[in-house]
């Protein structure tokens, strides 16, 4: 090959990797904005939510809710629209285990950068998910910061869940339902800073044979009337613990299915044994 032909070969190169080179160059050049202009995605107080906008519950009402739900380490919690996750990490923190259900999902991304900030993504996980279409019946702790009318949505489903689950929720209020606790916390909130426990009641309404005697029972919600033999009586429910008085005599006990076991105080006292009949009075 002469010099010419070398010549004409160099030329014959840099013309068929111009191209690929220009490619390259636009390619970078489109590239580079979008990197440099992405942020990590920050959460604006307000924001739209599907049903609910985001409001993150003061870290301060987060310890009181979980301080009166009385979560421990066997408790497994779930937060129903969990935000950034803040209730949830909270709850894993104290050892429990935790699961936020968010429908945003940069919401949940953030939740599990949170998490792993705090180093508990082992105890808190979180899922992109409708609360309406969420499965919550293994929780023995619910957390909730939603809207009166979602939790009156979501009632039917609370009331079904075992008796003794706690709910907690920030600020509003499931109607008659009425709350077995209410606590407004001052200092490090300055608004949303109520927080309503219910524990869910075990149902017990119906007709009952204790000795010779015919309990009778309605119920609403934890609130219990009735009859016991010839006396009324009114009474309560605290998860699957009931009690109510005749006399002086107050007897307290265990709901299972359909058999309530336990003591009476004052009165004759001893122990007693209710058996249920019928469902209805
Ligand atoms: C008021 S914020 C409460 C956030 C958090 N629980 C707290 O207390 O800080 C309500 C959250 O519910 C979420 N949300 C709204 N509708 C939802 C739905 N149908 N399913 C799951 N999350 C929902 C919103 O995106 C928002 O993050």
């Amino acid at each position: 090959m002469n010099a010419r032909s070398i010549f004409r070969l160099l030329i014959l190169l840099v013309i068929v990797s111009l191209p690929a080179l220009a490619f390259a160059q636009a390619t970078q050049t489109q590239t580079k904005p979008q990197t440099q202009t992405q942020k990590p995605f920050e959460p604006v107080v307000g924001q739209a939510g599907k049903d609910v906008v985001w409001v993150p519950t003061s870290q301060a009402l987060v310890d009181k809710m979980l301080d009166m739900a009385k979560v421990t380490l066997q408790d497994f919690v779930m937060d129903l629209g969990s935000g950034d996750g803040r209730t949830v990490i909270t709850a894993a923190k104290r050892g429990a285990h935790a699961m936020g259900i968010e429908y945003n999902p940069d919401m949940v991304e953030l939740s599990k950068k949170n998490a792993a900030a705090a180093g508990v993504t082992d105890r808190a996980t979180f899922q992109k998910a409708d609360l309406f279409e969420t499965d919550f019946s293994k929780a023995q702790v619910i957390t909730m910061f939603l809207l009166p009318s979602i939790n009156m949505k979501l009632r039917p489903k609370l009331l079904d869940l075992k008796p003794g689950t706690r709910i907690v929720s920030n600020s509003f209020t499931m109607e008659d339902w009425e709350a077995d606790q209410t606590e407004t916390i001052t200092g490090e909130c300055s608004s949303w800073c109520t927080a309503l426990l219910w524990i869910v009641p075990a149902k017990v309404e119906g007709t009952w044979q204790v000795g010779s005697d015919q309990l009778t029972l309605k119920q609403e919600f934890q609130k219990v009337k009735g009859t016991l033999g010839s006396h009324d009586i009114e009474g309560r429910l605290r998860g699957d613990e009931i009690t109510f008085s005749v006399g002086n005599a107050k007897y307290t006990g265990r709901v299972d299915g359909n058999t309530i076991k336990g003591t009476i105080t004052g009165g004759s006292g001893g122990t007693f044994t209710a058996t249920r009949t019928a469902t209805r009075r």
